[in-house]
């Protein structure tokens, strides 16, 4: 099988690593990919979101699945267009069409699902530009810290959570008047839920799924969740508090009844579908869903994976997962991301950066932003490197993984020292 994974972060070179362990695989391509997927496969030049390149892509070399990695060429409908084009309708696609892949584009669209379907979420209302007056009467019904989410699609920045009434009538104002473009033009305010987060993943063909392991990531900037978001610092897992009692009702209150939900809505999914929770006195609460696998939490789940994955995407693809292998190692994977220093605003590019094979003999490394400029390896985004070691022991899996930390230079490397920590 030729195989394309669209995107070109860690989380592509986590399924690249894992899809070219196939024996199902003959030929393997990114789009764009990085510095270190070009050394699984073929970097093609181009942007996932303009569906006439990849489509150009597909049939010059002759690609029998597409994986898509991020989430912005899903919610823009690239499924729905290989579907509907005749010379490509026989490519496998991993990842949702466009009216499903709105569980991710549109938080009212989510919200509702829940709602609909009895999935346990926070409360909230939902307000347009012309509703600031019925927004602010909402807001009085609530106890701070208020939670404001921008609609749409809006690069991981459009949730806001604020102490202050009076901050959070200012927010949701400038929110209403476009502060996200497009994406606040309506804006969801929900009730906050206290609890522990963890992410939860599925691959579904829409009927059965399998549920790979869970993962916690670690968003803030800084040691000790302080300082702004980022895409995410690191992952763990698995995650102890996550115990089979818990878990049961994650399938039995939300995996299994969002699986329903889609369809009963006509919505067929063919993808991974990624649940962020909250565990709120032990009852699961979904934050939100994505229709993608989380990066870095890919980084740290996949290499759990025992098995061959292509298979699996075969199996999600055409329909019969439920005839499909499926388990995964007790191992702990802990992976700590390295990003450039002034990450997640203004950050210089281009620093070489050494020590990967040295720490490719015992970790595994995932590039992020990298890419290969005059035989050598420059950093070419915020997230560049990610190193995921993994043990027996959460302990010795957060030694190992620092371990191939410090082997890993570049000018400026940023990282946090803390990831995992607060598990142990
Ligand atoms: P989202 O993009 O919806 O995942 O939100 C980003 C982050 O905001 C989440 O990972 C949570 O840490 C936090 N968050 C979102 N919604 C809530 C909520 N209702 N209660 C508490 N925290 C929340
Ligand atoms: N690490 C969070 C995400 O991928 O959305």
């Amino acid at each position: 099988m030729n195989v394309l994974i669209a995107g070109g972060g860690g989380r592509e070179h986590a399924i690249g690593h894992k899809v070219n362990q196939s024996s199902k695989l003959d030929k393997l391509f990114f789009m764009p990919g990085n510095a270190g997927t070009a050394a699984l496969g073929v970097n093609l030049n181009g942007n996932p979101e303009k569906f006439e390149d990849v489509k150009q892509h597909l049939l010059k070399h002759d690609i029998d699945m597409l994986v898509v990695g991020p989430e912005a060429p899903l919610v823009a409908g690239i499924a729905d267009f290989i579907a509907n084009d005749e010379e490509l309708k026989h490519v496998m696609v991993i990842g949702p069409k466009k009216a499903a892949a709105r569980l991710e584009g549109s938080k009212d669209f989510a919200k509702q699902f829940m709602n609909r379907h009895n999935i346990p979420t926070a409360a909230h209302q939902t307000f347009g530009s012309g509703d600031y007056d019925k927004a602010v009467d909402f807001l009085k019904t609530l106890k701070p810290p208020y939670v404001l989410k921008a609609d749409g699609l809006a690069a991981g920045k459009g949730v806001l959570i604020i102490n202050g009434f009076e901050k959070a009538c200012n927010e949701l104002k400038e929110m209403l008047a476009g502060k996200f473009g497009e994406a606040s033009g309506s804006v969801v305010i929900e009730e906050f839920l206290t609890g522990i987060e963890l992410s939860v993943f599925v691959l579904t063909d829409g009927k059965d799924y399998v549920l790979l392991p869970e993962a916690k990531d670690y968003k803030r900037i800084k040691e000790g969740d302080k300082g702004l978001n980022t895409g995410g610092m690191g992952a763990v897992s698995p995650v102890a508090f996550a115990d089979s009692t818990f878990m049961k009702k994650v399938k039995s209150r939300i995996i299994e009844p969002t699986l329903t939900g889609l369809v009963k809505d006509k919505m067929p999914y063919t993808g991974f579908i990624f649940f962020g929770l909250m565990n709120v006195n032990g009852d699961p609460y979904v934050i939100e869903y994505n229709v993608r696998m989380g990066d870095p939490e890919t980084e740290a789940v996949l290499p759990r994976l025992k098995g061959d994955l292509l298979e699996l995407f075969e199996g999600a693809a055409k329909g019969d997962l439920v005839r499909c292998k499926y388990s995964h190692n007790s191992d702990y994977a802990v992976t700590v991301m390295l990003v450039s220093k002034g990450y997640p605003e203004a950050y210089e590019k281009g620093k070489e950066i050494t020590g990967l094979s040295e720490a490719a003999k015992k970790h595994l490394v995932f590039h992020a932003g990298t890419k290969e400029s005059n035989g050598k390896v420059v950093s070419n985004g915020g997230r560049v490197i990610a190193v995921t070691g993994m043990a027996g022991s959460l302990d010795d899996a957060i030694s190992c993984t620092y371990d191939g930390v410090a082997r890993v230079e570049f000018e400026g490397v940023t990282y946090r020292t803390d990831i995992g920590r607060d598990l142990r």
